[in-house]
């Protein structure tokens, strides 16, 4: 009466509103290539175990790859009663291959086909998404060329600070990001510990071989020797439950987001006349409908519009999880949504984001034709007195009250006489020129990670070497 595999304990059919509402399909139908792989892992692991005769194994197997193909061509047709996309491949191969179709769910549960499915998926994904990062750091280190001499006042609490070379703040995103491929290698070593064995959430009775569906999907790690160690996870009711990696990715996915909002506002600014450093490339932004000499930074917007997104992606996991007893329960099914969403926003936005950096100028005339504004040399000129013996807050005290008198008078530290600069403190002498003006801060700024020409050009080096292919 039920086409339902669980059909034989029921009397009714499933109300097609119930069907509907527990359908996942609709979703899930991207994790099927997964799928298929775990599948035929699992058949080559139970044919090894001797639950399934090789030539059972080898028509399981080609007949899954058959589906396979008729999925990606998208030639089969979802059906809400199948709910999901482990039970359209499999009653699809039962459809073509019968009783030996009936055998591949041999000690396996659709709990531990799920969460093997997404372990596979977010290792595809986020492998893709960690040399989508990579060209976006290429793109910030071929700024670095593009901009060699560029100085950019330094900003904090976005007023000016102290200045530094322009390859200062693309290095800076770099880095930002570097962390995130850092992390997300880092989320890897979880995701790579195999689910399938575990079954619904007890294991099972049959003598199946963990270790060998392991290494069939590349669950294993280096060992000496270059040999490959499989990594099997422990507790069946453990795996059950566990989404660990999944708010893992999520949250590495929402920090990538975060970072680029940051960029993506910082360049708005930019583009404003305001500010006036930045011309984005035509192509990267959008006209008004009514204002004809808008040039509007919709992209960036939007990239920092779509973290928001993300942001919650990681609340609804952490939300979806939180008081879920042991073992599975449905509302896991969810946890799919939150991850798709969170990877193809931030997908997207990495995807545009090269672009973008590589082809904006910064508008170096006005960039430099404001650069001696706010006193960003204050700091470097207090540094001098400091090395004269000057203690540091008599120093900065008396910087602070030469700023007063540049303000009063309408000028710049550079433009105050020697007399003046000495009225102010005994220690300063002739040699203090050298200490004033953009162009001296930067060259004078030297140490390790500091945004000083040689300290930067040195990272320069260091970020060309260490992203080189
Ligand atoms: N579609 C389900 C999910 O994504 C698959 C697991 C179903 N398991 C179950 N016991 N009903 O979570």
């Amino acid at each position: 009466m039920s086409a339902k595999p669980w059909g034989g304990a029921f009397d009714e059919q499933t109300d097609p509103r119930v069907e509907k509402f527990t359908e996942s399909i609709s979703f899930d139908s991207r994790l099927a290539a997964v799928d298929i792989r775990g599948s035929q892992a699992h058949a080559r692991m139970l044919a090894k175990a001797g639950l399934l005769t090789s030539q059972e194994c080898q028509l399981i197997v080609d007949t899954l790859a058959t589906i396979g193909g008729e999925i990606e061509r998208g030639e089969m047709a979802w059906k809400t009663e199948l709910e999901d996309i482990h039970m359209h491949i499999e009653s699809s191969l039962i459809q073509r291959i019968g009783d030996v179709g009936r055998k591949l769910h041999t000690a396996r549960s659709r709990n531990d086909q799920v969460s093997t499915d997404l372990k596979l998926y977010v290792r595809d994904s986020l492998t893709l998404l960690d040399d989508l990062l990579l060209d976006l750091q290429r793109a910030f280190v071929d700024r670095c060329q593009i901009d060699a001499d560029v100085v950019l006042p330094g900003f904090t609490h976005l007023q000016r600070a102290q200045p530094v070379m322009a390859a200062h703040y693309w290095l800076a995103y770099c880095e930002k990001f570097q962390r995130d491929r850092e992390r997300i290698a880092d989320c890897l070593k979880r995701v790579n510990v195999l689910p399938l064995g575990a079954a619904a959430l007890a294991g099972t009775s049959l003598p199946i071989d963990r270790d060998e569906t392991a290494r069939l999907l590349g669950f294993t790690t280096s060992g000496a020797n270059s040999s490959q160690i499989p990594m099997v996870a422990a507790n069946s009711l453990d795996v059950s439950s566990d989404r660990d990696f999944l708010a893992e990715a999520i949250f590495d996915l929402s920090l990538i987001a975060v970072h680029l909002s940051g960029w993506a506002e910082e360049w708005i600014l930019w583009c404003t006349t305001e500010f006036g450093f930045l011309k984005l490339p035509d192509a990267y932004t959008t006209g008004s409908s009514i204002m004809p000499q808008k040039r509007n930074p919709d992209v960036l917007e939007l990239i920092r519009g779509k973290s928001a997104r993300v942001i919650a992606d990681v609340t609804q996991i952490l939300t979806l999880l939180k008081g879920l007893p042991l073992a599975y329960n449905r509302d896991l099914q969810e946890d799919k949504l939150a991850f798709f969403d969170a990877l193809d926003t931030v997908q997207a936005c990495v995807e545009l984001a090269p672009s973008i950096v590589r082809r904006a100028k910064l508008k170096v005339d006005t960039i430099n034709a404001r650069l001696e504004e706010g006193f960003l040399d204050a700091t470097t000129l207090m540094e001098y007195l400091i090395s004269r013996g000057v203690p540091m807050r008599t120093g900065h005290e008396v910087v602070g009250k030469l700023v007063r008198l540049c303000e009063s008078k309408g000028c710049k530290l550079a433009d105050l006489t020697l007399s003046e600069l000495q009225a102010a403190c005994d220690k300063i002498e002739a040699d203090v020129s050298g200490y004033i003006g953009v162009k001296n801060v930067v060259s004078r700024l030297s140490s390790f990670g500091s945004g000083g020409r040689t300290a930067v050009l040195a990272q320069v080096a260091v970020w060309q070497e260490r992203l080189k292919s």
